[in-house]
Order: C-alpha cells, then structure tokens, then sequence
C-alpha cells in the first residue's frame, strides 16, 4: 500500500490529513517560474528534462503541496498527427486545423512511446529528483477537449468550429474521437510505465456539450482511455470543468477520482458519485479575494467531506496567472492544519 496520503485518499483507503495539490501549480503566479521563462520559451522548458524537473518541483519546495504533476502541455500530443503546436503570447495555435472529413483522414498516427519520448524521459527525471517525497501525477487531455484543439486552432469562448465539425459531421468526429482515444490511453499507461503514481485526463471543455452529446462525443473515448492505461494502484483522475450536469453520467465511468470545478455542489457530487473520490473544488477566483475569505471558503470545503476517506482537496480549474501567492501559503496550511475527526 501507498504511503501517500494523495494516493489513499484517491484510493479510499484510511489516511490523517487532507491532500492538497492544484491544477497548473506550475507556472506564472511564482516569481520562481517567471525566472525560468526569461531565459528559456515554454517549449524549451517543455523539451529538457531539467528544466521540467525545475519547475515541476518549484511548487512542492515553495508551496509544499502533496503532489506534483509533470510540467507539460496538453496540446503537445497534437504534434505528431502533423499538425503544428506553437505558443505566443496570445494563446497556443494548431496549424493547419481540421476542418473537413479529408482533414481527419490526413491525421498521421503514431506511437506514443516513440513520439512523445522527451516527455517520458522528463517523467524519469522528475521522479529520480522527488525521490519519493511526493507522488508524481502524469496528465493528458481528453480526447473531446483535444479535438477541440485540434479543429478550433486556437483557444475560443463560442466552440462553433468544433460543434460546426460535431453536427455536420458525426461520423468523422467519431472516427478522429476514436484515434484520440487510442493514442491518449497509450501515452498515458507510457506514462505509467515511466513512473507516473497518477494519472489525470483534463476533460476541460467538454462541459460545453449537450448531456446527450456528452454522452456521445466525450464519455465513450473517456472510457477507452481509461481502459487502456487500467494499472493496479495507479488512480486514474476525470477533470471535467462545468461537471454539475454531468455527474450521473460521471458516476458510470470506471475510474477512481473525479476532479470537478466550483459550480458543482459538493454535497450533490458526494451523493451522486458514491464509491469514487472527489476532487475539487475551490473557485480559482476566490484566491484574489482576502485572506479571511480564503481561509473560511476551504474550511466550508474540508467540513463538507470530514467524514470522507476520498477527498483530495483542489482548485475547481486551474490556478489562474497573478494569483497572491501569499493565499496559495494560506490555503495550503488551512488544509494541512485541519484535523480529520476520527
Ligand atoms: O499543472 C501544471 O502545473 C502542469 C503543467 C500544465 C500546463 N498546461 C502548463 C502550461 C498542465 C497540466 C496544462 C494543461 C492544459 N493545457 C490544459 C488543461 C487544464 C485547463 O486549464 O483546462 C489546457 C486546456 C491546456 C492548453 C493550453 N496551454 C493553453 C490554453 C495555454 C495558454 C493559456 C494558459 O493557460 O497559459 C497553454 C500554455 C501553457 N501550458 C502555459 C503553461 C505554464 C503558459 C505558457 C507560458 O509560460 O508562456
């Protein structure tokens, strides 16, 4: 068994304090990863193993969080279909997108062990320099939210080249789904092989779907991920941001957390998803407020679930950039310092 209070609660297994880590704890908030990015470009970071190692413990040192997640992107798996992946200051772009049923046929397939093995030897060297202080969480994202990526080219608010793409064309966005679903679930038990204590798929805008299609065009290729990366004691992790309509749905899936964002009524998901652990669930917004308000918002959280074995304290999406880190602190030592009644 685990001696990672990260893991047991994941597993729901009997552990003393409540985990606490959050998503994108690697990044622009601390002065420490600005310093990184003056002298090398995300992608850099991304492609050496060291830099990766640097940043993706810089939270755990600072911060003391019980877990740390690999620091890389989502969208990088986009790159080996044969598409390009690039980062600027506005956002990151897909060249050329997919946009016509041609476009999916074009998509090149590939071995995600081959491909994304600067990714896999970044893991390792993550995992040597923790030497086992913290669990490791390995991630990817859903294979709805990456063709989002994919068809949009770009970050959007309205989603209309995806749903344009998911109406006019259902077949083929099943077709492309489905490679998605192959290649994620192969990178993520790669990632499993190569050390990963945990693994989380970001389904990070699926919530922009209708249940029913929901059930169609996301919790399918969910599944087969899943499936495929299935590893004794290594908890699998759904994120879905605006999971409130979807938890029925969520409570079918085989997989040990879920991870879901602020809109969602804990009391409702503990009832609904009974059997799994619970992540979340903190508004990312609230860290901006003052420090009374912080410390009040998590103790409501942490009363809510006292009398559960599987809940893994978390943001309900990820930190945003200009946080105060000094609510980060905060927030970390009201989890850390709540007492579990026995
Ligand atoms: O959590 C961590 O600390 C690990 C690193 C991590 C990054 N991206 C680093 C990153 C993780 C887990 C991600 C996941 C990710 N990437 C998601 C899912 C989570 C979510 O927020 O919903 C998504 C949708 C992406 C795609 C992506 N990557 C976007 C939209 C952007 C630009 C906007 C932004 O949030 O910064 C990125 C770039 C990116 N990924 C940065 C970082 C630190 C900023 C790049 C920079 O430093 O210039």
């Amino acid at each position: 068994m685990s001696d990672f209070d990260f893991i047991k609660a994941a597993l729901n297994q009997p552990h003393d304090s409540v985990p606490i880590w959050i998503m994108r704890q690697a990044g622009r908030y601390l002065p420490e990863f600005m310093a990184v990015r003056e002298k090398a470009s995300f992608m850099e970071i991304c492609r050496s193993a060291e830099l990766m190692t640097d940043v993706t413990l810089q939270p755990i040192d600072i911060l003391g969080f019980d877990a740390a997640i690999m620091f890389s992107d989502i969208l990088l798996p986009l790159a080996p279909l044969g598409v390009k992946v690039s980062y600027d200051s506005g956002g990151p772009r897909i060249t050329p997108p997919v946009r016509t049923p041609d476009d999916v046929t074009g998509l090149k397939n590939y071995i995600p062990a081959d491909e994304m093995s600067y990714v896999l030897i970044g893991l390792k060297a993550i995992k040597e320099r923790l030497n086992d202080r913290v669990p490791l969480i390995g991630f990817c994202g859903s294979p709805f939210t990456l063709a989002c990526y994919l068809v949009e080219g770009a970050s959007t608010w309205s989603f209309l080249e995806i749903k344009k793409f998911i109406y006019n064309y259902p077949k083929d966005a099943m077709v492309m789904l489905g490679q998605l679903a192959e290649l994620t679930g192969k990178y993520l038990k790669a990632q499993i092989e190569a050390g990963a204590d945990a693994v989380q798929l970001f389904d990070s805008w699926g919530g922009i779907l209708p249940p029913d299609y929901y059930r169609k065009f996301s919790l399918p290729y969910i599944k087969t991920v899943f499936e495929i990366c299935k590893t004794e004691g290594v908890p699998r992790i759904l994120y879905l941001n605006n999971s409130a309509p979807y938890l029925e749905l969520l409570a079918e899936l085989d997989c040990e957390v879920i991870g879901i964002d602020w809109r969602t009524d804990l009391d409702r998901a503990k009832t609904i998803l009974e059997g799994k652990a619970i992540q979340g669930n903190l508004d990312p917004q609230m860290l901006f407020g003052p420090p009374e308000l912080v410390q009040k918002e998590a103790t409501i959280i942490l009363d809510k679930t006292a009398d559960m074995d599987s809940f893994i304290f978390n943001l309900g999406h990820g930190i945003l950039p200009q946080t105060p880190v000094d609510n980060v602190k905060l927030l970390v030592n009201t989890v850390h310092s709540f007492s579990k009644p026995k």
